[in-house]
């Protein structure tokens, strides 16, 4: 097994910063990271969480389906096996996100994003979601406008802005998303996420224009 997990040495364990660290020590504090297991080896899962658990602040979970996006991973009897006391923040890039949501809260999902492209309900999703005590997040493709969520972000926790075209682990981040993070910045004090084509090259960046959740999977796993 490797044993170095990518970016995360440049987020070290706090203890024992010395004093000049501490205006770092007040951004990693509202700063979270949430490694995506895309990137993990799926054959020994909970080991390479384990690996990292110890560190991070929350596990991202990429639920692909084969019809929002090309690609298809994992659904819930998988979350149900995993060994990890990090909250699951649950991706679900399917269509009809509203006939799932009990199945990923019964399954331990703590905050649940759906895509607004994916369903014509996103009221009723984000209500399911709300009912069976979950956070909700709202995300977007790296087309769709803000305005297309304008309606919604007073109702949701947070905004999942997607910095690649969603489907696989390992794409090239899009630069242009981060006017879309800075215009969402200026609306909301609400978590604002990236995810896609997140490294230690362009993480500062992508904090600068004001996303504080960062998802990594390549970079980490
Ligand atoms: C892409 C997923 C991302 C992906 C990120 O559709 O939503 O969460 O795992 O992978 P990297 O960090 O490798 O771009
Ligand atoms: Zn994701």
């Amino acid at each position: 097994m490797r044993s170095s997990y990518g970016f995360l040495h440049h987020f070290p364990a706090m203890n024992g910063m010395c004093a000049a660290s501490q205006k770092l020590i007040i951004l990693m504090k509202s700063i979270k990271i949430s490694p995506s297991i895309l990137a993990a080896d799926f054959g020994q899962l909970n080991n390479e969480i384990a690996l990292i658990e110890a560190h991070r602040d929350e596990l991202h979970l990429d639920v692909m389906d084969g019809q929002f996006v090309p690609n298809i991973t994992i659904g819930p009897v998988v979350l149900s096996a995993l060994k990890t006391e990090l909250p699951f923040d649950v991706h679900l890039m399917i269509v009809n996100p509203e006939e799932h949501i009990t199945a990923f809260a019964a399954a331990g999902a703590s905050n649940i994003s759906f895509h607004i492209e994916a369903t014509q309900r996103a009221r009723d999703v984000i209500d399911a979601i709300r009912r069976n005590n979950c956070s909700v997040g709202i995300a977007i493709n790296p087309d769709t406008p803000v305005s297309d969520i304008l309606d919604y972000i007073a109702d949701v926790d947070r905004i999942l802005v997607m910095s690649v075209y969603p489907g696989f682990a390992g794409q090239k981040f899009i630069d242009d998303v981060l006017v879309k993070v800075r215009e969402l910045r200026l609306l909301t004090k609400k978590d604002i996420q990236i995810d896609g084509g997140i490294n230690v090259a362009n993480i500062k960046k992508a904090i600068d224009s004001g996303a504080n959740i960062i998802v990594a999977a390549s970079a980490i796993f």
